[in-house]
């Protein structure tokens, strides 16, 4: 555990926050390192280069993803919130107004377009399963 930053004492821990530690941990890794390879690729100046930098800072954003899914699966209430923000469109906020009730999803400007991927579904999947059937 020497490169991780333990904020209470490493006996007095179940394992699942130890896995959750590490998760998490190589989550903010992997965007750490998309945001050096963005800043590295936008001020070179040889194309060769800009072109590893950004296939490299593209495969750390799908590091990141697979981190994130696994933290998803742990967590029900990160879970609940990927389902309301992320592929909605329009206003974040109003997605925020309409998820907690202050507004009513008929009436938000965006109305229809910031519904979870899950409710625009309506089997409670996220659609993935026809992504892959495509
Ligand atoms: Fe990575």
């Amino acid at each position: 555990m020497s490169s991780e930053n333990l904020h209470e004492a490493r006996e007095d821990l179940p394992e699942d926050i130890i896995d959750k530690h590490r998760a998490i941990t190589s989550l903010i890794e992997e965007f750490d390192a998309v945001d050096w390879y963005d800043q590295r690729a936008a001020v070179t100046q040889d194309a060769e280069l800009k072109a590893i930098l950004i296939h490299n800072r593209n495969e750390e954003m799908e590091h990141a993803a697979m981190v994130l899914e696994w933290l998803r699966r742990r967590y029900p209430v990160i879970d609940e919130h990927l389902r309301t923000y992320l592929y909605c469109e329009g206003d974040i906020l109003e997605a925020e107004e309409v998820a907690t009730g202050k507004v009513d999803e008929d009436e938000a400007p965006a109305a229809g377009t910031s519904r979870p991927a899950a409710t625009a579904a309506g089997d409670g999947s996220l659609g993935i399963g026809s992504l892959r059937d495509a």
